[in-house]
């Protein structure tokens, strides 16, 4: 495995006088999930879902509170600090504002040269690399002495690319990469990726709000709400198959979707021979004990289910306890107690 998560938890101690402004904020609460090599691993849910404390923490840019992190079953915070840069370098991470990324006072070449004079790579070599990089990019190499501003949104986002690539990475973490875009420029920055995918033997966790997007380009897919992950599963699983309402909630808002839709992406992906087949096998029975919560009383104080003030499908004995993630299929897992039933089964 390239990527191992385990019960990764971030807590943000809270800013202020008071004592409910003090109060520590759980970002991220015991998430876990695995990246295989050379796949795209998708992290999708809305703002403030704590995609991007995910990212962070995964990369050691911010300690976790709890958990491990094993790139290449090496667990991150057994390193000390200077086995931690040497490693981060086969992990990059790419923003969604390149505007951020990107020193304005610097050109590009200078730019892109930071990383190569840690690496001790010489001048020539350094200039021949900054120039074959910016092409396989689609940046022409002679506009290497201009600045940012002279760039367009999208190109900036080539460039930022191309300097992630300089370190030579085996893991790229693409967090909201293209929703800062003209949606005309989003479809050419996602082909690139694709492309220097292939080209690389790269394996990316692309972080997105959109599960439509996420949907076409992933192999596996965690769905996130509130820091915790509600549903995770092979990605034509969770198309065909969505069993979190959350999740079926994310589809049913993206405009125009549908069955219909959701079938067209599993067509795009097969196309894009991105898609196995769907696994046939029988989805385990949710588990008898969650049926048999229903009777419970109702709780004024929520302790149970984070989605349980927007869920469809709440019951009483959903604010109990915090739904734990429970097989629903081959590798699919759903938080929740009464999920969302089968495709083509009747509901219960
Ligand atoms: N440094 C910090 N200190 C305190 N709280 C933080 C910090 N960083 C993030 N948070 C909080 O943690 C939660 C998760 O934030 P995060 O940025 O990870 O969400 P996200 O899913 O990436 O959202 P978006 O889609 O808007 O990028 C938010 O409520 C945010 O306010
Ligand atoms: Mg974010």
């Amino acid at each position: 495995m390239l990527l191992e998560v385990r019960n990764l938890t971030k807590r943000f101690r809270g800013r202020g006088i008071s004592v409910s402004r003090r109060k520590s904020f759980l970002a991220v609460d015991n998430v876990s999930f695995s990246v295989q090599e050379n796949t795209i691993f998708g992290l999708v849910g809305e703002s403030g879902s704590g995609k991007t404390t995910v990212a962070r923490t995964v990369l050691f840019l911010d300690p976790p509170s709890e958990g491990a992190v094993l790139f290449r079953d090496i667990p991150l915070h057994e390193l000390s600090s200077r086995e931690l840069r040497m490693n981060r370098r086969r992990m990059q991470i790419i923003f969604q504002d390149p505007n951020a990324a990107l020193n304005p006072k610097l050109t590009i070449r200078k730019s892109m040269e930071e990383g190569l004079k840690n690496r001790k790579i010489e001048k020539t070599e350094r200039a021949r690399r900054i120039d074959e990089l910016l092409e396989l990019v689609g940046i022409s190499p002679s506009h290497k002495d201009r600045y940012p501003h002279e760039f367009s949104g999208g190109q900036k986002q080539r460039i930022v690319i191309a300097r992630a690539l300089s370190m030579e990475p085996d893991f790229l973490i693409l967090d909201e990469p293209v929703s800062n875009l003209d949606v005309s420029i989003q479809a050419q920055i996602i082909n690139l990726l694709l492309e220097l995918k292939r080209k690389f033997s790269l394996t990316y966790l692309f972080i997105s709000h959109d599960l439509n997007l996420v949907s076409y380009l992933s192999d596996t897919i965690a769905v996130m709400y509130s820091g915790r992950i509600v549903e995770t599963g092979p990605a034509e699983q969770i198309i065909s198959d969505a069993r979190h309402p959350y999740t079926v909630h994310l589809f049913s808002s993206i405009p125009g979707a549908g069955q219909a839709q959701r079938e067209g992406q599993a067509a795009a992906l097969e196309a894009a021979g991105q898609a196995g087949a769907v696994q046939a096998g029988a989805v385990q029975a949710v588990a008898p004990e969650a049926a048999g919560q229903a009777k419970a009383p109702q709780k004024s104080v929520n302790t149970g289910c984070t989605y349980y003030d927007h869920c469809s499908r709440r019951a009483g004995s959903c604010l109990e306890a915090q739904p734990d993630l429970i097989r629903v299929g081959p590798d699919h897992y759903a938080a929740c107690y009464y999920p969302v039933a089968r495709q083509g089964i009747a509901n219960t």
